[in-house]
């Protein structure tokens, strides 16, 4: 189970650490988005002291690179996981003004289907590897289903404000 590998990762650190040791985890984005240092710090930072340094998260590097604001003045926004039951994740966007979703890979078919059933597909926003070497951006209707990266995401910004 995943969380007997954090159990045993978080002892390997203590052991570090109560040797006097100072430990660095290294992540990609922020750490308290999603991070798997999350998972590691729940266990360890009761016991020992923690620093947590932010990080530009990957919604946010994928809005920079795909030039799409957000959301606008009131509006809320919904971040998701692609993993999500089909209609649980069509029930959340159909009330959202504006949403990330996350964990595309092969969920992407599924993610794909709602934002079309729901009429976003259009508004919709596909980037891979956002900000890294080797970034992607793919109009929705072409992306190859079976070759969507684990590093990706989908943005629906919220409708432009017209003040
Ligand atoms: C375990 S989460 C880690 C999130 C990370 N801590 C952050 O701050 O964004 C992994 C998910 O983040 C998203 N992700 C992370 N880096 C990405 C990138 N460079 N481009 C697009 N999506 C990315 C993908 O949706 C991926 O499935």
């Amino acid at each position: 189970m995943i969380s007997d590998f954090y159990d045993a990762a978080g002892e390997e650190l203590a052991a570090h650490l109560d040797a006097g040791r100072d430990v660095a985890v290294i992540c990609e984005g922020d750490p308290f988005f999603y991070g798997s240092y999350m998972y590691l710090h729940d266990r360890l930072a009761e016991r020992y002291e923690a620093e947590v340094v932010p990080g530009v998260c990957s919604m946010l590097g994928g809005a920079s690179v795909l030039g799409a604001p957000l959301v606008y003045r009131n509006q809320s926004l919904s971040v998701l996981s692609g993993v999500l039951p089909q209609e649980d994740l069509k029930r959340r966007l159909a009330d959202a003004d504006a949403a990330v979703i996350m964990k595309l890979g092969r969920n992407f078919p599924k993610v794909r289907q709602v934002l079309e059933e729901l009429g976003l597909a259009g508004r919709a926003l596909y980037v891979e590897r956002a900000t890294m070497a080797n970034q992607k951006i793919v109009p929705l209707d072409q992306v190859e289903p079976m070759s969507s990266p684990y590093f990706s995401l989908i943005i629906v910004p919220g409708e432009r404000w017209q003040g």
